[in-house]
């Protein structure tokens, strides 16, 4: 091999070396690399997730078809877990801290005399019809906003019913049961 051959091998590896070097430094200054503000893909850390979009309003199923299949003795002994704290259901009943509800039924809002009522309920329109005690029983804070019932509610469709047919039993001549 003449000394040309060496010469050009070596240039062909120096030239080599050369456009590695050249081709990274072009590459630093094309792309830049740059740091993210912030996370692009949050991930999960159990923390409180921010409240999505409002839940629809609850919808109260028509009483009817539950009253027609109502069981009024288990009503009743709902009211006794759920309601005797507060009221008494015997007729003539003295209040506590509701209302006494013999006869409440068809009544106007507010239906004991003497009781003091929240504005919020003995002014709302309406008398305690079937369907008015289905959306009092289901939620009474929305029924009646600033009502004095500190009661939930009570969630279970079935049971609701139930406890009307009590209230509706609560009468000398009980009001007829709607059409379902
Ligand atoms: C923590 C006490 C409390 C509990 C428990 C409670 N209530 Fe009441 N209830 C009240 C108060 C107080 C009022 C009067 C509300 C007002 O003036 O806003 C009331 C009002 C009512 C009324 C309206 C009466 C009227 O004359 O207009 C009905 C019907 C009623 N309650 C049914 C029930 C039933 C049925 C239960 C059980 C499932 C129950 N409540 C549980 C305190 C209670």
């Amino acid at each position: 091999m003449d000394t040309l051959e060496i010469n050009k091998a070596v240039a062909a590896v120096l030239i080599g070396g050369i456009s590695f070097m050249v081709a990274g430094l072009i590459g630093d200054v094309l792309v830049r690399p740059k740091r993210l503000e912030k996370v692009a893909i949050p991930i999960e850390t159990g923390a409180p997730v921010a409240a999505t979009a409002a839940p629809a309003a609850e919808t109260v199923p028509p009483i009817g078809p539950l009253l027609a299949k109502a069981d009024p003795a288990k009503g009743e002994a709902t009211v006794k877990k759920l309601c005797v704290a507060c009221h008494t259901f015997n007729e003539g009943g003295k209040p506590g801290v509701g209302p006494n509800l013999y006869g409440v039924v068809m009544g106007p809002h507010g239906h004991q005399q003497g009781f003091s009522y929240s504005a919020g309920l003995k002014d709302k329109p309406g008398n305690w019809d079937y369907e008015a005690l289905n959306h009092w029983l289901k939620k009474p804070a929305a029924y009646a906003p600033g009502t004095k019932m500190a009661f939930a509610g009570i969630s279970n469709d079935q049971d609701r019913a139930n406890v009307i047919a009590y209230l509706r039993s609560l009468s000398a001549s009980p009001a007829p049961l709607p059409q379902p």
